[in-house]
């Protein structure tokens, strides 16, 4: 494909076909990913292929329980999971909510992806700011998005999904991870039921200004 036509079209799949990922597409994916940015270069990304069933249905169970919250938090009027308007923590769940799908099937997803990466390797520049720190994310989600945008270029879609990060504690003795390393997200890739064509995303001079934040739009 043309990279413009990539990147405008990798969207969100959610729902797979039966058919399986041929392991060469997979390593092709992940050997173009790769080629990703990250700090320093220090290339901090592990990527664990969970193909045993009984592990994908605990990540899915534990991904499934933060999504029940997520949607809580959203429902309560609040932006879920804000670290600046965080909603109550004894904000309660309620029962029937709508279940999601796919962590629901989450055996039957082709290949599910769990990245991590080496914090030990990072240099989070804003670490010492009094805010919330966003540095550290920049040097491992660029190779996620190559995945994703890799496994378009193959014919396959996929979702980076981040819910399963809220449990890090259960899933670091359940894939292994050693100390220092941080769960950053669970990608699913497949064949898309329905391959996104059309992303809704918001125009440029929405977004780029010219000098100041409240400067001219930045128009051609
Ligand atoms: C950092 C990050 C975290 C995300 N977490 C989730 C998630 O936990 N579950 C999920 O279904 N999608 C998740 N997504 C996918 C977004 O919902 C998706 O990219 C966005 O809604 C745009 O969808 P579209 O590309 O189909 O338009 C995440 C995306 C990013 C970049």
């Amino acid at each position: 494909m043309e990279l413009y036509d990539v990147m405008r079209t990798t969207g969100a799949a959610r729902e797979f076909t039966d058919a399986t990922v041929p392991a060469a597409t997979l390593h092709r994916i992940l050997d173009h990913a790769r080629f990703a940015p990250s700090g320093g270069n220090q290339q901090g990304w592990h990527v664990t292929i969970v193909r045993d069933r009984a592990i994908r249905r605990r990540l899915g169970e534990l991904s499934a329980t933060t999504w029940a919250r997520y949607l809580a938090e959203s429902i309560a009027g609040y932006r879920s999971y804000n670290p600046v308007h965080p909603a109550p923590a004894d904000l309660a769940v309620p029962d029937g909510l709508p279940a999601n799908a796919m962590l629901d099937h989450l055996e039957d997803v082709p290949e599910v992806l769990v990245v991590s990466v080496d914090l030990r390797v990072l240099a989070v520049l804003d670490k010492d700011l009094d805010r919330f720190s966003v540095v550290g994310g920049g040097s491992i989600y660029p190779f996620c998005h190559n995945v994703l945008l890799a496994a378009r270029n193959e014919g396959l879609g996929g979702v980076l999904t981040t819910f399963v990060v809220a449990s890090e504690p259960e899933v670091v003795p359940l894939l292994g991870l050693p100390e220092g390393h941080a769960l950053v997200a669970m990608i699913c890739l497949g064949e898309p039921v329905h391959q996104p064509t059309k992303l809704k995303r918001n125009p440029v001079e929405s977004f780029a200004t010219i000098d100041r934040f409240d400067g001219e739009p930045f128009t051609v």
